[in-house]
């Protein structure tokens, strides 16, 4: 393994799934400048396509990890156990000051509970965020990361009355701002432009969107969304008619693809204007998303990244962890519902969609802020 630096305190960080990549890849960089930190990074392997996983790390200069636990998927249980299993010779190996996870996502909380039960600090980076819904396993992550953590970095104010509200003491929380939007606002000029993205896919220049020309972006992997073969049909009869008016470009994640064919849907989205493609590189799909008329997504980091682009969102979900995109963001919640669906994109041809501001501190200075509190922490 790496060899710690001589003189400086060893922070791990820790990803795992794909919106863990853009989260971490700005404090890396602010950790490889530090005088008195060097980073360490552990990849658990949770996310492991190339589509999923190794196009992040190239689109974004993220250095290989240190480490690839290489768990793969399994159910909540097997993978967050696996996580654990695999992680802790390697926590103890390192010897690091302290662990740093970020986001919602398995690998959070497993990192996490392995480090807070060998009493090495914790550090969540993104934390604070609640849905209010236990339904969503990354609700309970979220949780109880934060109950385990020593500092808790928050990317807007209202984490600290959700995590005041746990009983968290209010010292050890840093409103900081948002790392994915350090990295987007980084690569907004190297996008992919979107018309090389389009001219890639099939069947757009049937759609005459190779030069140009309106269209919406669409993601979904919820398990709530794509698991329910029924729902799953609702939502796509649905899309694949609105994609009438407007053409939807839609990435799918490797399990959305699945259950699209398992519940017989291929016939409803072959030859509509709903066009499904692979996940996109994370350039692409920032160029993807900044040209689009709007974007509708269940992704909690999508309705982040359109705020800061300004594009409008629609979200299909019936709670969000991240109220602040829509009461300053351009985000408007319309459920799995196909009647909002409709009426929201009435509102985006009739008005233009809506228009948000920027939240606080989404300046793209916020790995920057997280590494100046653990110079201070935790700094040789
Ligand atoms: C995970 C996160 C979710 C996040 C999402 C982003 C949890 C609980 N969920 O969900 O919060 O929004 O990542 O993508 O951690 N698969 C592949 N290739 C891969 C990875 C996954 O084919 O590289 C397929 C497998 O069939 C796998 C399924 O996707 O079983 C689910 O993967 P998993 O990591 O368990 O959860 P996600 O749905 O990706």
């Amino acid at each position: 393994m790496t060899e710690p630096v001589p003189g400086k305190a060893t922070i791990l960080c820790v990803v795992g799934a794909r919106p863990n990549f853009m989260k971490i890849a700005p404090i890396m960089r602010a950790l490889g400048e530090s005088a008195t930190l060097d980073g360490f990074l552990v990849h658990t392997g949770q996310h492991y396509d190339e589509a999923m996983s190794d196009s992040f790390f190239a689109d974004l200069g993220i250095a290989r990890p240190d480490r690839n636990l290489t768990v793969g998927s399994g159910s909540h249980a097997v993978q967050t156990a696996e996580i654990m299993r695999r992680f802790e010779p390697v926590l103890d190996e390192a010897a690091p000051a302290a662990v740093l996870v970020v986001g919602d996502v398995n690998s959070t909380i497993a990192a996490a509970l392995v480090a807070a039960k060998k009493q090495v600090p914790v550090v969540h980076v993104e934390a604070g965020l609640r849905s209010y819904d236990r339904a969503m396993p990354e609700e309970i992550n979220r949780v109880l990361t934060d109950q385990l953590s020593d500092l808790l970095f928050t990317t807007e104010r209202h984490a600290l009355d959700n995590v005041a509200r746990e009983g968290i003491d209010g010292g050890r929380v840093y409103f900081v701002g948002n790392t994915m939007i350090d990295t987007l606002l980084m690569n907004r000029e190297r996008a992919t432009p979107a018309r090389q993205t389009l001219a890639g896919l099939q069947r757009t220049k049937a759609l005459g969107l190779v030069d140009g020309g309106d269209y919406a972006a669409l993601t979904l992997h919820r398990p709530s969304n794509v698991d329910n073969p029924e729902m799953l049909r609702r939502l796509i009869t649905c899309l694949v008619g609105e994609a009438e008016r407007l053409p939807i470009i839609f990435p799918a994640h490797p399990r959305t693809r699945g259950r699209i064919e398992a519940a017989g849907l291929l016939d409803v989205v072959a030859g509509s204007r709903l066009i499904l493609t692979d996940p996109l590189p994370y350039l692409a799909m920032l160029g993807l998303m900044a040209e689009a008329k709007a974007v509708l997504t269940d992704s909690g980091g999508i309705q982040e990244e359109t705020t800061a682009l300004g594009v409008p969102c629609f979200t299909l979900r019936t709670s969000t962890e991240r109220p602040i995109t829509v009461d300053e963001g351009t985000n408007t919640m319309v459920g799995p519902d196909p009647d909002a669906i409709r009426a929201g994109l009435d509102d985006l041809f009739a008005t233009g969609g809506k228009a948000g501001r920027v939240p606080d501190l989404w300046d793209g200075k916020a790995a920057n802020r997280i590494v100046t509190v653990l110079e201070r922490t935790f700094g040789t």
